[in-house]
């Protein structure tokens, strides 16, 4: 069954690890990350984009997640990304997802603190994770857009505060990363992670896991990272592998022949993320 981002982030921050969220954005996405993650014998998280939800349907989300976790035996959360509303977390809830992230990082902080905490009270009662967010994080996600401009990273005295009032299992702060690939270096605010990690017990999260350098990731995790997301990385895979089979022959109609080595290059990114991470073997 799918289970609770509890079950294995505290295991992660206690060990210096973090597990991959990897957006689910398709039937062949879900395949490679479970396959990746079979090979790699991890836990991860399938994030699911309100955008993604609308896309696949809450009913094939669910489904294409369960048996997943039928097929690996692996522990698997099934996680709403940037979930906007106590009404969508719940619906996703109710649906059958294990976990729920709460994005209130565009509210004033004593608003974002009020309807996550609503949140989680809710989720707790029904043995459901939850992850908030603080800050804006730049970039672009599905229907959400923020320019580099009125990116804002997170406070430490104001996440840690955010913490103690929400409880929430896992803490997303804008630390300078960004939505989508970078066009020039990534300048992570690693005092930051560390100082908020330091005094909260719950993992930090790092979104827009994707174009971030190795070395970049290994030192946030050392920090205190112990959760982070990857989409674009995969998308950019799947989009390039179709184009270039595409590309080579023009009488191709068969979706198999070109979605297939599309799963087969995510497979290769997700495996490559989970050992980076170092998630390998904590199933
Ligand atoms: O919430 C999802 C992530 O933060 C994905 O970011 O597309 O830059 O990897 P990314
Ligand atoms: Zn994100």
């Amino acid at each position: 069954p799918l289970v609770s981002m509890n079950e294995f982030l505290p295991k992660a921050k206690a060990n210096k690890f973090a597990v991959g969220q990897f957006n689910m954005n398709n039937l062949e996405f879900a395949q490679a990350i479970v396959e990746a993650a079979i090979q790699e014998k991890s836990p991860f998280i399938y994030g699911v984009s309100e955008g993604a939800l609308k896309y696949m349907g809450i009913e094939f989300t669910v489904a294409i997640a369960e048996a997943a976790a039928k097929k690996s035996g692996l522990p698997i959360a099934l996680h709403l990304d940037h979930g906007s509303s106590f009404e969508v977390a719940m619906k996703c809830i109710r649906a059958g997802f294990s976990s729920v992230m709460f994005d209130g990082s565009h509210y004033p902080l004593e608003e974002n603190i009020r309807l996550t905490k609503e949140i989680v009270k809710a989720a707790h009662a029904m043995g459901v994770s939850v992850e908030g967010e603080l800050g804006t994080i730049g970039g672009v996600e599905d229907d959400i857009s923020v320019d580099e401009a009125d990116a804002a990273l997170a406070k430490p005295e104001e996440a840690i505060r955010f913490w103690e009032e929400t409880g929430v299992d896992a803490l997303a702060i804008a630390v300078g990363t960004a939505h989508g690939m970078y066009k020039g270096e990534p300048k992570i605010r690693f005092d930051i992670i560390r100082e908020v990690a330091a005094k909260v017990p719950v993992p930090i999260v790092l979104h827009g896991g994707s174009g971030v350098p190795d070395d970049a990731i290994r030192e946030a995790i050392q920090c205190g990272v112990g959760k982070i997301n990857v989409n674009t990385e995969n998308q950019i895979a799947c989009t390039d592998k179709i184009r270039e089979v595409l590309g080579k022959d023009s009488k191709v109609y068969d979706p198999r022949k070109y979605l297939g080595p599309a799963r087969e290059a995510m497979i290769e990114v997700v495996a490559e993320k989970i050992r980076l991470f170092g998630s390998s073997n904590q199933a």
